[in-house]
């Protein structure tokens, strides 16, 4: 028998090539959208489309990766340099990735750029498209492919269609500040589901529908066609037990010891982000060096370690980030540097997972203050790993993770007299008030877990479906 499938498609594989001496090779990708979803994408026959993480030009090449791939249920969708540089550097990540970010400023509005973009969505859908069959589901992720839902419904009016985005969606009065406003949601309105991390962004699309489009609306659903398309929250998570398990590992050990012996006895202080604008890297860097400036007791008795993995390094804006960064961590070691202390450690690499366990499992601080994140999985992947319940976690309000995980010390990373207070008050928390915050965050997250997630969308997919198959034959 012919089972049904779901068809997942995102920019970005969840294995990236590489090439190692000339061989391929494969890697995890980072990233919350690869982590998140790569833990369940393998069941049943479902299959994953995207971008497998570098430009190959040798048809035999293209062939042995199709191959490779497809022995782990990945299509790969290849990309050649100038479609890299106007759909996936240029429009995607400088106009639509800042302007929903709220970095009006750094966006850019090319026409060039966004023809690319049409025609790279249309590329996507065609292999969609190509392997689509009646009955299966296609569910579409990120702002990279808007466009795909619609283009996907125009040839098979009745297939189940779900969307997610993974970044926040902007007020209406910076979304309008698009020229391609309209287009873009109406690609996005040909999904049956439409899924944001919080309910502000699910309000906020559905406002955008209603000013740009003129639809109505009825609560979270929106009329398209005089069918409803269901629009609402689903806060990602990651896999609890994994983590968890993972921090319980004896393999750690050696990690462990290794970093216990270098912090000494002093605080071990993390963050581990993508180098990104929208983390706060540089408020987080300032604010610490505040805290050495305005509390010279902490010196020597904190060691903050920060991970940065490279991303989209050949945007404007990333690489001079990273110059910034590196003048700032120099200046502030510089400046407070002992020959027995380096106030920051800095990695900008990215790190095996059992590595980030070890780091999340020790660490007595987690400093996630992103300036606007859709959701933000590093701070969960730190609950998840504190298994003796202590540790505290520094959020900003601007993620999504601060709605569910409230026992955080909450900050806005614009505000540095309160982010210094914020880094005293988690220097001196007492064990038992740590306890009890990171027991309800830990409750939290194992309960809305990846899996509860994936299972919620897909049953409400399922729902939304029914729901307009009813409508359409009265
Ligand atoms: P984003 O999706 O914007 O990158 P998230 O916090 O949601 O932000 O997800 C980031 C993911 O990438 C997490 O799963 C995290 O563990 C992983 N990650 C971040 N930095 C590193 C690093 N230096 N090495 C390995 N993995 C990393
Ligand atoms: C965020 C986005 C993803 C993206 C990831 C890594 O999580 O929501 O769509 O894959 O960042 O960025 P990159 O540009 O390297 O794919």
């Amino acid at each position: 028998m012919n089972k049904s499938k779901t068809i997942i498609v995102s920019n970005r594989l969840p294995v990236k090539i590489t090439f190692n001496s000339g061989q391929i090779a494969y890697q995890n990708s980072e990233g919350g959208l690869a982590t998140g979803l790569g833990s369940i994408y393998r069941t049943g026959n479902n299959i994953w489309i995207g971008w497998p993480g570098a430009i190959i030009e040798d048809d035999m090449l293209k062939e042995q990766v199709s191959v490779d791939l497809k022995e782990k249920s990945l299509f790969p969708v290849f990309l050649s340099d100038e479609e890299i540089n106007k759909y996936y550097e240029g429009f995607s990540n400088e106009t639509l990735w800042p302007l929903f970010h709220y970095f009006p400023s750094y966006a850019r509005y090319s026409e060039e750029n966004w023809e690319s973009y049409k025609a790279v969505n249309q590329k996507f859908a065609d292999i969609v498209l190509a392997n689509l069959k009646n009955g299966d589901q296609v569910w579409i992720h990120d702002y990279q492919l808007m466009l795909v839902p619609q283009m996907i419904r125009s040839k098979m009016q009745d297939v189940s269609i779900g969307f997610f985005l993974h970044i926040p969606f902007p007020s209406f009065e910076v979304f309008r500040l698009l020229p391609w406003r309209a287009e873009l949601i109406k690609g996005v309105i040909g999904a049956d589901l439409i899924g944001f991390h919080t309910f502000d962004d699910s309000k906020y699309f559905i406002n955008s529908c209603q000013r740009i489009l003129g639809l109505t609306s009825i609560n979270n659903q929106l009329y398209v066609n005089d069918l409803p398309v269901i629009v609402d929250a689903f806060p990602i998570s990651i896999d609890y037990v994994k983590y968890n398990e993972l921090a319980s590992n004896k393999v750690l050990k050696q990690h462990e010891d290794n970093i216990i012996r270098r912090k000494g006895e002093a605080k071990l202080m993390i963050s581990v982000d993508r180098l990104d604008y929208s983390k706060g890297l540089i408020n987080r860097l300032k604010a610490f060096d505040q805290l050495l400036s305005q509390f010279p007791k902490y010196k020597e008795k904190v060691v903050f370690v920060q991970l940065v993995v490279p991303s989209r390094d050949t945007v404007k804006q990333y690489s001079e980030l990273k110059e910034e960064v590196d003048r700032l961590v120099s200046d502030i070691n510089a400046r407070y540097g002992t020959l027995n202390w380096q106030p920051i450690q800095y990695f900008y690499r990215s790190f095996s997972i059992e590595l980030l366990s070890a780091l999340y499992k020790t660490a007595d601080i987690a400093l996630v203050t992103p300036m606007r994140d859709g959701m933000n999985l590093v701070s969960k992947e730190y609950v998840a790993s504190k298994i003796d319940k202590k540790g505290v976690l520094v959020l900003s309000e601007m993620a999504g993770a601060s709605r569910e995980l409230n026992d955080a010390i909450i900050i806005n990373p614009n505000d540095q007299i309160s982010y210094v207070n914020a880094l005293v008050q988690a220097l001196e928390m007492p064990d038992e008030e740590q306890l009890r915050r990171m027991t309800a965050m830990q409750e939290i997250v194992a309960r809305f877990n990846i899996f509860h997630w994936v299972k919620v969308f897909m049953q409400r997919l399922e729902d939304a479906k029914t729901l307009q198959r009813r409508l359409s034959v009265r």
